[in-house]
């Protein structure tokens, strides 16, 4: 390839969130002229887009960097760039550990990308990570998939839970107006996205911070009311949104996904811990009793809803009593897909001060059991499918075996089957079940629902 072209590189590490900053940030770069190269190697801007949520998620970004700052001798006009929440914890210490860097910036500042940049290019080395007002971006996001995308709805977190980074790393909650996220809904439905996830760190808490109350007192935004305001998207088949937190879930909100037919019966609501004097001393504002009742509500109106979380083993203090009533909960809720981590010890979180800390043994053996018991339950869960016809949005092909393609059911169960990803990329099938495992499907197709409209 000669391209006389300039090149960038992202890679991103994290949740959603920074997926969604990356693929923003990719397209104001091919906006300035950038080639996508996905070799780092190839590239003469780089950027990491990181993450800080767990200590190891960060040290895997200090490897990467390590790598690219030594090319960077070589190479002086290389641009490295780090952006995202280690770039907003770290800030200046950061440019002190690798000074090759040319860019820091923070979370809010992605949007910022190219002015940023410029200042780079003029010969700065630059720090963004003050507190800014997220500004809509009118540029076209460089998304990685053609048949689903993400929207953020709402940014940062007001929450203090008192593991956790996210609300230092992405700054206070900034809804966007509901006339912002349709028209970004309906751009991507004209351009034939089938599936859209709604995206906030609380998506709960969305529309606390717009104006307006209703004649009772009640915030005339909720995020109930967005759904009913963007649900009928032309184009878009499929709505999904994350992460709800179970201390402002409503059963307004459940009956309203009932209700809607795109929305999908999918929710993810982490509960971190089975025990109240833990729910308790993580500040999470909520028992499991009412966890429980959340999820049984859920599955009065969809008694087939599939349900994830998270869940977090070996906080300060948790005794063995405590972790067992999280295994509990794991039984007896039986969730389709549970996200599970050791207790990490995060710089400006309170309980990483704390002296009541656990040895990694005792949080590596309790988070070994709890993922034995994921496994068993969801092998349980996936039982239910067997025999059934499940519509499945066909994404991508195998990797593994180019002769099938694969997509997600509404439960969000990744489904493969026989097929040729140039005639079903983006198209419903239904599938017949015919093998299932713990976190995936396989099954045969009997209908493809586009071709069948005449
Ligand atoms: N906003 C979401 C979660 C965001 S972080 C919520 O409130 O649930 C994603 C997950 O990382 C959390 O749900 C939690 O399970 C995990 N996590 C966050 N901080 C952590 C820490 N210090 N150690 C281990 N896991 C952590
Ligand atoms: Fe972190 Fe809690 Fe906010 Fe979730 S709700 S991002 S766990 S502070
Ligand atoms: Fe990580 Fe930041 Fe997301 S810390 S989990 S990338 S909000």
């Amino acid at each position: 390839m000669t391209s006389s072209k300039r090149r960038y590189h992202i890679t991103t590490f994290g949740c959603q969130m920074n997926k969604a900053d990356s693929e923003r940030m990719a397209g104001i770069l091919e906006d300035m002229g950038f080639e996508f190269s996905e070799d780092p190697n190839n590239a003469d801007v780089i950027l990491y887009n990181t993450c800080t949520i767990r200590d190891n998620a960060e040290q895997k970004v200090y490897s990467y960097l390590g790598r690219q700052a030594k090319r960077k001798h070589e190479q002086p006009d290389l641009t490295l760039v780090v952006a995202g929440c280690v770039a907003q914890q770290e800030g200046e210490a950061l440019l002190r550990r690798v000074p090759e860097l040319d860019l820091v910036m923070g979370p809010q500042h992605a949007n910022r990308l190219k002015d940023l940049l410029e200042s780079v290019f003029g010969g700065n080395q630059v720090v963004a990570t003050e507190p800014v007002h997220i500004m809509e971006d009118i540029t076209q996001p460089r998304r990685d998939s053609k048949v689903t995308a993400w929207v953020n709805v709402i940014y940062g977190c007001n929450e203090r839970c008192t593991y956790c980074v996210v609300p230092n790393v992405r700054g206070v909650e900034q809804s966007r107006t509901p006339e912002a996220i349709r028209a970004e809904m309906a751009e991507l439905g004209r351009q034939g996205y089938k599936e859209i996830t709604l995206l906030g760190q609380n998506i709960d808490a969305y529309g606390r911070d717009l104006p307006g109350v209703t004649a009772e007192g009640r915030h005339l935004h909720t995020f109930t009311e967005l759904l009913y305001y963007v649900h009928d998207v032309p184009g878009v088949e499929r709505l999904r949104f994350a992460t709800s937190h179970p201390r402002y879930f409503t059963e307004r909100l459940i009956k309203a996904c009932a209700e809607l037919p795109k929305v999908c019966e999918h929710f993810h609501i982490p509960f971190q811990s089975g025990d109240n004097d833990v729910l308790k001393a993580m500040s999470r504002g909520y028992t499991q009793e009412k966890y429980r009742r959340i999820i049984d509500t859920i599955r009065k109106y969809m008694p087939d809803a599939s349900i994830s979380g998270d869940a977090i083993v070996g906080f300060p203090g948790e005794t063995e009593a405590q972790f067992e009533s999280t295994l509990k909960l794991v039984e007896d809720i039986g969730f389709d897909l549970l996200n599970t981590a050791a207790y990490s010890p995060r710089p400006g979180t309170p309980a990483a001060l704390w002296e009541n800390q656990l040895s990694e043994e005792v949080k590596s053996d309790r988070l070994q059991r709890l993922n034995h018991l994921v496994n068993v339950k969801a092998a349980e869960r996936s039982q239910r499918y067997f025999g059934r016809i499940e519509e499945v949005l066909v994404e991508d092909q195998n990797p593994k075996d180019k002769t099938q393609v694969m997509g997600r059911t509404r439960g969000n169960r990744l489904t493969f089957f026989t097929g040729d990803i140039n005639e079903l990329k983006g198209q419903l099938v239904k599938v017949k079940i015919t093998e299932v495992r713990a976190f995936s499907l396989t099954g045969e197709p009997i209908e493809v629902r586009q071709a069948l409209v005449v």
